[in-house]
């Protein structure tokens, strides 16, 4: 049967008739990617400033992790838990060894290893620290972003995560994130908590990085209180902040870490919670789990992703690169009335739009820069996130900047 081909606006048009209206996609329709570039179905090429999120830092289809792909789906795709496979040990090891931990738990989207978590904790707290059946709280942060889920929005604090999906998940404190003093006082107040879930960097919220200290300070206040330390680095982890995590920022080593996104470069989905032996062993057969946690693609293609993050030295170039983008975008903000601040670590930026005159200018910019060959999304109204595939070149990321520069000044009155 000869396919049919469609055109850029009958394609926008399938997914806008059939599909449901829960994202806002700039109007472009991408249909390759290779290294830091996509391009569209008319052919034309992009640098990708988004990543998917922070999930492509490998960059897109990087030859070794879809031979990983290739190689391992032509053999055994899944068998479930129900049997052991051939990958899953190694991976296991493998991935515990990288990052420091003595035991994982395989999952595949980051908000069902986000809930895992909350359950390990739970379950920790009430088996271990001896909590009263059904008393255990969990402090998270305002402004956080950590999935999807019914229990997840439960806490979030946006109204567009949050509203009209209740009754909602009780346990939950929310304080304000990067205040120490707060999360000492919450602690003080409430002898029931069994955990603090924290993102090193707010991803969602705009890059929002915490003052130097905030971690380390907050990890101590926990230990203080025998409450466990949860990093939620699927965003901000395996590289994306300049460092493989950035909590190793202030040699903060989390009692339970939760990765996913770039676990896999993009090309599955693969998340983990690695946490000790002595916290993870309150899981026994039968009480949590997932049909396609650790299948054997997903230990494979992860293992590959992580071996690519240090044979090509992709924390260095995020952490060296960074620093030149947040560099060259001060000087845009010192010379522009639009480009308010810029923040960030490593190659996860946001650009501050000051948008008093017009709310639409973030997307606005945005659909301009997609002219000019650079895809990016607002996130909030007025904060543009800037985040490469970490294999970006110097050479690359200048022409990146001038793009970046050359769009924002277009719009100073
Ligand atoms: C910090 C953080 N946690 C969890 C998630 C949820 O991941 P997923 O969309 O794979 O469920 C995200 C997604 O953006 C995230 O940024």
């Amino acid at each position: 049967m000869k396919e049919k081909k469609y055109t850029a606006n009958e394609l926008m048009e399938l997914e806008n008739q059939y599909g449901a209206h829960n994202y806002h996609p700039l109007p472009v329709v991408l249909a390759r990617g290779e290294g830091v570039y996509v391009w569209d179905v008319n052919g034309k090429r992009y640098y990708d400033f988004l990543s998917a999120y922070s999930a492509v830092n490998q960059g897109h289809c990087h030859p070794k992790i879809i031979a990983a792909l290739i190689e391992q789906s032509q053999k055994l795709t899944l068998t479930s838990r129900a049997f052991y496979n051939d990958k899953l040990g190694v991976y296991d090891q493998f991935i515990t060894d990288y990052f420091g931990y003595e035991k994982v738990l395989p999952m595949n989207t980051g908000a069902e290893a986000v809930e895992t978590a909350i359950k390990l904790c739970r379950k920790w707290a009430y088996e271990k620290k001896g909590l009263p059946k059904n008393s255990a709280q969990i402090i998270v942060c305002e402004n956080n972003f950590h999935g999807r889920t019914t229990t997840i929005v439960s806490f979030s604090i946006d109204p567009e995560a949050h509203n009209h999906y209740g009754p909602y998940t009780p346990g939950f404190i929310v304080i304000p994130y990067n205040n120490a003093p707060a999360l000492e006082k919450a602690l003080i107040e409430n002898p029931t908590v069994a955990g603090f879930l924290v993102e090193p960097i707010q991803g969602e919220a705009g890059a929002y990085v915490p003052d130097d200290g905030y971690l380390k300070k907050s990890f101590e206040l926990c230990h203080q209180h025998n409450v466990l330390f949860i990093a939620d680095e699927v965003q901000t982890g395996i590289a994306r902040t300049g460092k493989l995590l950035a909590c190793d920022y202030e040699n903060v080593h989390p009692d339970i870490l939760i990765l996913g996104k770039a676990l896999s470069g993009g090309v599955y989905p693969v998340s983990a919670v690695l946490s000790s032996n002595e916290i993870m062993e309150v899981f026994h057969p039968g009480q949590h789990g997932s049909t396609f946690g650790g299948n054997p693609v997903a230990a494979a293609v992860a293992i590959s992703a992580l071996e690519v993050i240090k044979e090509e030295n992709l924390a260095e170039n995020s952490y060296e690169l960074g620093m030149f983008f947040r560099c060259e975008m001060k000087n845009l903000c010192e010379n522009s009335t639009i480009a308010a601040f810029v923040r960030g670590k490593g190659l996860l930026n946001a650009l501050i739009i000051n948008n008093k005159a017009n709310t639409n200018i973030a997307w606005d910019i945005c659909l301009k820069l997609a002219e000019n060959g650079l895809l990016a999304k607002p996130t909030h109204t007025n904060i543009i996130r800037f985040a490469p595939p970490l294999i970006i070149t110097k050479n690359q990321t200048e022409e990146c900047i001038e793009i970046i520069r050359k769009t924002v000044l277009l719009f100073e009155s």
